[in-house]
């Protein structure tokens, strides 16, 4: 079959490069940086990741520079850009302007990359050094405003590079881009979704041999897909699903996943209330990583009790999980990959367990949107297929904590923020906490912006992109829906309570209703609700909008909810007694996450 190598330097969308080009129906495998040129002669193409690093490092990840001579295709994106041209001779520096979302390129020149192209085209970007000068023998062939070089080329030796990500859904043309190359590559497509669920079954059952699968079932997309997968593969009786209530579901979210699994014919699904062993566990812990750590231990811990308690024989059984491929790279589980989060299902325990060839994971390569497929083709219905996301950790991770001691606010952060915002009309202020975010494939843990003002989506959407590319201490900008009074913001000691839960929760029922009154449900991909640990001047709590659009999680924008959505859920909100402020997440991933945490 022919094959396309993606060489991972540790990108966060090394493995989305590898989806996309079997999606157009060409079989991909991602090999590590430092693969000899000599074992490359079976590929058609190689292509090479965006990388946490630099070229500029001295440290950076070893690579053998003969892969540009061997007369293979190759395309390097991002950091495999800077790489291909700091290599063959070429200038990279160190990026004065650092650019993080939407951009257009203007192309140069002709170039058989680019068939089928406009003359200018959106393409998105994630990147801070930038290449200068071309190696010999190629030709810049694309120029964005901010990054002269942002795509170049040289067509006798069949080398390409891109600044930009074309296989990211924000550059619409990308998948053109990425057929153009397998074009110059001149692969056959003999690869599609059938093929890979044939393979799947077949790994299922080499990996179970004779052992059956105790299988957590949150009831979210991908572990319902899982536990259908498996029941298929393996039969009903050599598969135990376990969904284990841990206290941070949503309202009503247990019930109704044990209702909705009966009333589809799944006999072997058990339920554990866990919630005082969560809530016990996450007692006074505010680091968001360790309460992440901390979730995912204990939901190991309850999974093999609630075995022992169902008398089943350990030795008989190995544990099953729903991950997905955003949990692995998120969670550094790739050799260069930086940890942007660690996932409830990637945690050390979990690790071991895998290390040790003890749990099955079969969806582990998938990104959401061919979980959903595989979903479809398996028949389950599109009300349980198109099921918003939610995180294993649940709540736990839209509930911000804080001891109360506030993270200092530089200068240089509080009058950049009110410098750029007050040019656009707005007025604006660094909020005395942190979020996490994802800036050129690293993770960054910064002050969120508020900004106040007129609620232009289009000037809203500028201004955030402005102010997380230009203020370095800021990762996150949020718009002020609703502010009560003075915008005075007192960060307090906040934990993992029932009250706050119940709070959220509330909250978070409201949201959801509204989506589907108003028929955004579908529309929405995600939509996190999340309480942060700051009270507003008259002493109440502070929550978030975070609705965003996307295909596979990896990147994200956000979304524009319509007017009378967002009036209902103001309207009922006040109903809350203890919510106050309600602010608008404006920010695509990246630069900041999809949860705030
Ligand atoms: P972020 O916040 O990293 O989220 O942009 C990407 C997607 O992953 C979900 N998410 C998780 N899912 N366990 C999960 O099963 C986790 O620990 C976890 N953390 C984030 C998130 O809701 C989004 O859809």
């Amino acid at each position: 079959m022919d094959t396309i190598a993606i060489l991972d330097f540790g990108g966060q969308y090394t493995h989305l490069i590898a989806n996309r080009i079997r999606r157009l129906g060409v079989y991909s495998e991602i090999v590590p940086s430092d693969i000899p040129a000599s074992q490359c002669a079976r590929f058609k193409g190689i292509i090479l990741s965006g990388s946490p690093h630099s070229t500029l490092e001295e440290n950076r990840p070893s690579f053998d520079e003969k892969i540009f001579t061997r007369g293979l295709p190759v395309l390097g994106l991002c950091y495999g850009h800077q790489l291909m041209a700091k290599t063959l001779g070429g200038k990279v520096v160190a990026g004065k302007y650092r650019e993080y979302g939407i951009a257009t390129i203007e192309r140069k020149g002709e170039s058989p990359l680019f068939d089928g192209l406009d003359i200018s085209e959106q393409i998105w970007m994630s990147h801070g050094d930038a290449v200068e000068a071309v190696p010999s023998g190629f030709a810049v062939i694309g120029s964005t405003e901010g990054c002269a070089v942002a795509a170049m080329g040289n067509d006798t030796a069949r080398l390409y590079g891109l600044q930009f990500h074309p296989e990211v859904t924000d550059t619409p043309k990308g998948m053109a881009i990425l057929e153009n190359f397998i074009t110059i590559c001149g692969c056959s497509r003999d690869w599609n979704t059938q093929t890979f669920l044939r393979e799947m079954g077949d790994e299922i059952r080499k990996k179970c041999g004779q052992k059956k699968v105790f299988l957590l079932v949150s009831g979210g997309v991908d572990s319902t897909v899982a536990f259908t997968l498996l029941n298929k593969v393996l039969g009903e009786n050599n598969v135990t699903g376990l969904h284990i209530d841990n206290g941070l579901m949503r309202y009503g979210e247990s019930a109704a996943i044990l209702e909705y699994m009966k009333a589809s014919g799944f006999h072997n699904l058990h339920i554990v209330d866990a919630t005082n062993t969560f809530l016990a566990a996450l007692k006074n812990i505010a680091d968001p990583e360790e309460k992440r750590r901390i979730i995912g231990t204990v939901f190991i811990r309850v999974q093999e009790q609630a075995l022992r308690d169902l008398g089943l024989n350990p030795a008989e059984w190995i544990l099953g999980q729903g991950t997905i491929y955003p949990d692995t790279i998120e969670s550094a589980g790739t050799k260069h990959a930086e940890r942007i989060k660690t996932h409830h299902n990637r945690v050390d325990a979990v690790m071991d367990l895998l290390e040790k060839g003890e749990i099955i994971e079969p969806l582990a390569l998938l990104y959401k949107d061919e979980v959903r497929d595989i979903g479809k083709a398996l028949g389950l219905p599109d009300a349980l297929v198109w099921r918003h996301p939610f995180p294993g950790p649940g709540l736990g991770v839209r509930l911000l904590c804080s001891d109360g001691a506030m993270p200092d606010i530089d200068e240089r952060t509080s009058s950049g923020v009110l410098d750029i915002a007050k040019k656009e009309g707005y007025e604006a202020r660094a909020l005395p906490l942190r979020s996490v975010g994802v800036q050129g494939d690293s993770r960054t843990y910064a002050h969120p912006a508020l900004v106040m003002g007129p609620r232009d989506w289009d000037r809203l959407e500028a201004l955030s992109t402005a102010i997380t590319n230009k203020v370095r201490g800021v990762n996150r900008v949020v718009f002020g829906l609703w502010v009560d009074g003075d915008p005075q913001y007192r960060l307090v000691k906040a934990y993992v309570t029932r009250k706050r839960l119940d709070l959220l929760r509330a909250f978070d029922r409201i949201v959801t209703e509204a989506l589907l009154k108003f028929g955004e449900y579908g529309i929405v991909w995600q939509m996190p609700v999340v309480l942060l640990p700051l009270v507003n001047s008259k002493g109440r709590q502070c929550a978030v909008l975070r609705p965003i659009m996307s295909q596979e999680a990896m990147t994200a924008r956000f979304a524009r909810l319509k007017e009378e959505t967002i009036a209902y859920i103001l309207d009922e909100s006040r109903k809350i007694g203890d919510l106050g402020d309600v602010f608008y997440d404006t920010t695509h991933k990246p630069p900041a996450t999809i949860e705030w945490e």
